[in-house]
């Protein structure tokens, strides 16, 4: 049967070369959806699958149901889903100012797309959110473990991350000990996301060969970084892609199964006792 893969946030930076990668390794008769918040012209160079493009805001509450009735509608089920799209921050950014948008993006946005997309998966498909090494509960004080620690279900997750959100919000996070840096709690919730519906379907996904993961790309010469690192001699983007399409494409390590992956190795959920 022919494959269908879509990656949100694939305007540029990691996500256009994920679908760029993905067209390339990918067979003629695959579709690969490129999706984000605007319609645009993009580089792809030379590929092989058909790159169908669609609009998929995923701060929009009801953008993850319409584009998974989409894909059901035209194929049936999906084989590679890459939640990739990242809202950008920056330094100077008051974050009680962007929190609310940034967690829609970045964390709500995605657990919808987990809820629509997970019944949707064929045998031998691939669920992967993009985290980073910032994904392991190690990044938090002990003390704060337990709002992420051992959540079973997505709503869970939702409920953890509202509770961040709102006490970044109201400045009452400031007098505890969560990190300034809004993506360390977020990317956290976003792996957190990955355990708990890994925690639901792992019995049954890994008998029809289904991975469920999130990944750490490592540093990527982007904007995104750049806004914070130096991040001139980092790899690029389609450098960066290689170990996500890998983890997308090669046989499933069934190690690899509700985890964080970077490189192919899992980094640990977390090293400390909380
Ligand atoms: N760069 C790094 O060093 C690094 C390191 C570790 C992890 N990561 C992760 O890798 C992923 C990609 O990062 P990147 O550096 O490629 O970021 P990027 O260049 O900022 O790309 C992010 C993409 O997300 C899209 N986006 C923003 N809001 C959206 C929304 N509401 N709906 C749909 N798409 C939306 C952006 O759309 P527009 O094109 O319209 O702006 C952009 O195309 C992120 O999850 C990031 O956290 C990056």
């Amino acid at each position: 049967m022919s494959k269908v893969a879509l990656v949100t946030g694939a305007a540029q930076g990691l996500g256009l070369a994920l679908v760029a990668g993905l067209a390339r390794r990918l067979d003629p008769d695959d579709t690969v959806y490129l999706t984000s918040r605007r319609l645009g012209e993009v580089a792809l160079g030379p590929v092989r699958a058909e790159v169908r493009t669609e609009l998929l805001d995923v701060a929009d509450p009801d953008a993850a149901r319409r584009t998974a009735a989409l894909i059901a509608d035209r194929h049936g089920g999906i084989d590679i889903l890459f939640s990739n799209a990242h809202m950008r921050t920056g330094p100077t950014d008051d974050d009680r100012a962007i929190i609310r948008d940034y967690v829609e993006v970045n964390n709500l946005g995605p657990t919808r797309l987990l809820r629509e997309f997970a019944p949707l998966l064929r045998d031998g498909g691939r669920l992967i959110v993009v985290a980073s090494s910032f994904g392991s509960l190690d990044h938090l004080a002990p003390s704060l473990h337990h709002h992420f620690d051992d959540l079973t279900t997505l709503d869970q997750v939702d409920a953890a991350v509202i509770a961040w959100r709102d006490a970044v919000a109201d400045g009452s996070a400031r007098a505890s000990a969560w990190p300034t840096f809004a993506n360390i709690p977020s990317k956290i919730a976003g792996v957190a996301a990955v355990r708990a519906l890994a925690h639901q379907r792992r019995d049954t996904d890994l008998d029809r060969g289904v991975l469920v993961a999130a990944v750490c790309p490592g540093m990527i010469n982007t904007p995104a970084s750049a806004a914070w690192w130096d991040v001139s001699t980092a790899p690029s983007p389609a450098e960066a892609a290689v170990a996500l399409l890998d983890l997308a494409l090669d046989p499933v390590n069934p190690d690899h199964y509700g985890q964080l992956v970077r490189a192919g190795e899992v980094i640990a959920w977390r090293t400390t006792v909380g």
